[in-house]
């Protein structure tokens, strides 16, 4: 089965056909991240206007390769429809329902945090059932237990600031630009991470829940502290790996305390901080100390915002979410910039 996803639920318009889940045929992603540089983060209004001008290119560039009719070698469309912001997320969902109207094809909605997870059966082998899912991304952080296709429940989030948000904060704090996340990793590679003491928070709480504000508000103090004399690059650098290690640290553990109550088979790692090869690293070695525990994570340029798993995650839950062509529901499907992925309640 060809799908034809498109995700545009932020700063990003992509587009992708993938073939029976896994297959990825064409992807493109435009971002309009270099126009939002100057605004040290994303502005909706800037967002969406971008997205309704690229969306039509962006589709046409991964249809091409399908040859002279790609219509009819596309089997459904699949969309994301939240959450995110709602100028974003109404152009791609109009965009597809349209398509879908005029190609008489199916389409399946898909919540871009389901989606996310999905990434982690990109990377060549189907991640074993139940599994937890660390959610990282600029808008998210969440602990989701994954009992299996179609099945989500939500055991912890953040509090506050999401992991990427605060990536992207402090690299605002270091003077390094929009997106933050991989700049601060680039400097903490010239960093000792053991250099600066920074705050753990809620790293021994008994919950699943987790707080970046702190920690992001401790960066800029040690900035502020720091400006009188000393080799100030290096101290930089020191700041970047010493936040990023708080950061890996207070995720590891929250992760394989939540392995240790609920019996998985599997670790996934996915969200736009999931390009994050330290990070990686310490959840693979981690993962790796409990007997037939595996860990999935995306390939490292399909962990940030992209149309590929939109489309995985559709295939692998169709029958539970496509609305028909013809269907009433077709029409009335809308965005909804607010939804989420329910919590569990052990009670019900
Ligand atoms: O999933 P994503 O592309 O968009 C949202 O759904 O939010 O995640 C974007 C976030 C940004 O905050 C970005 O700074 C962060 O992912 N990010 C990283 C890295 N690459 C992207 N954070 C840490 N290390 C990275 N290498
Ligand atoms: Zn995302």
């Amino acid at each position: 089965m060809r799908i034809l996803s498109i995700e545009s639920s932020c700063d990003e318009t992509a587009a992708a056909v993938v073939e029976d889940g896994t297959r990825v045929l064409t992807h493109s992603v435009a971002s309009s991240a270099s126009l939002q540089k100057k605004y040290g983060g994303v502005v909706p209004e800037v967002a969406a206007r971008r997205q309704v001008e690229v969306i039509i290119p962006v589709i046409n560039e991964v249809l091409e390769p399908l040859g002279e009719s790609p219509s009819s070698q596309i089997d459904a469309l699949a969309v994301t429809i939240g959450p995110g912001l709602i100028g974003s997320l109404l152009v791609g969902v109009e965009t597809a329902k349209a398509l879908g109207y005029v190609w008489e094809k199916p389409l399946v909605p898909v919540n871009h945090l389901v989606g996310h997870i999905y990434s982690a059966w990109l990377a060549g082998e189907a991640p074993r059932l139940p599994a937890l899912a660390l959610i990282v991304s600029g808008g998210h952080t969440e602990l989701i237990l994954v009992e299996g296709h179609g099945v989500f429940h939500k055991i912890g989030q953040t509090l506050d600031d999401a992991a990427g948000e605060a990536f992207d904060k402090v690299a605002q704090t270091l003077g390094l630009s929009y997106p933050g996340g991989p700049e601060v990793e680039k400097l903490a590679q010239e960093g000792d991470p053991q250099k600066i003491k920074l705050p753990r928070p809620m790293i021994d709480s008994p919950d699943f829940n987790f707080s970046f504000s702190g920690l992001k508000t401790a960066v800029l103090f040690a900035m502020k502290q720091a400006h009188t004399g000393g080799n100030f690059s290096q101290f930089k650098a020191d700041l970047a790996a010493s936040f990023q290690q708080a950061v890996i640290d207070v995720l590891v553990r929250k992760t394989f305390r939540a392995v240790q109550e609920y019996p998985v088979r599997s670790v996934l790692l996915t969200g736009g901080v999931a390009a994050n090869k330290a990070l990686r690293k310490s959840l693979e070695r981690e993962s790796s100390r409990f007997k037939g525990l595996r860990f999935f994570c995306p390939p490292v340029n399909l962990a940030t915002d992209n149309a590929t798993y939109i489309a995985t995650a559709a295939y692998f839950n169709f029958d539970r979410w496509v609305i028909k062509a013809r269907d009433p529901r077709f029409f009335s499907l809308s965005a909804d910039p607010r939804l989420g992925i329910p919590s569990y309640t052990k009670h019900g």
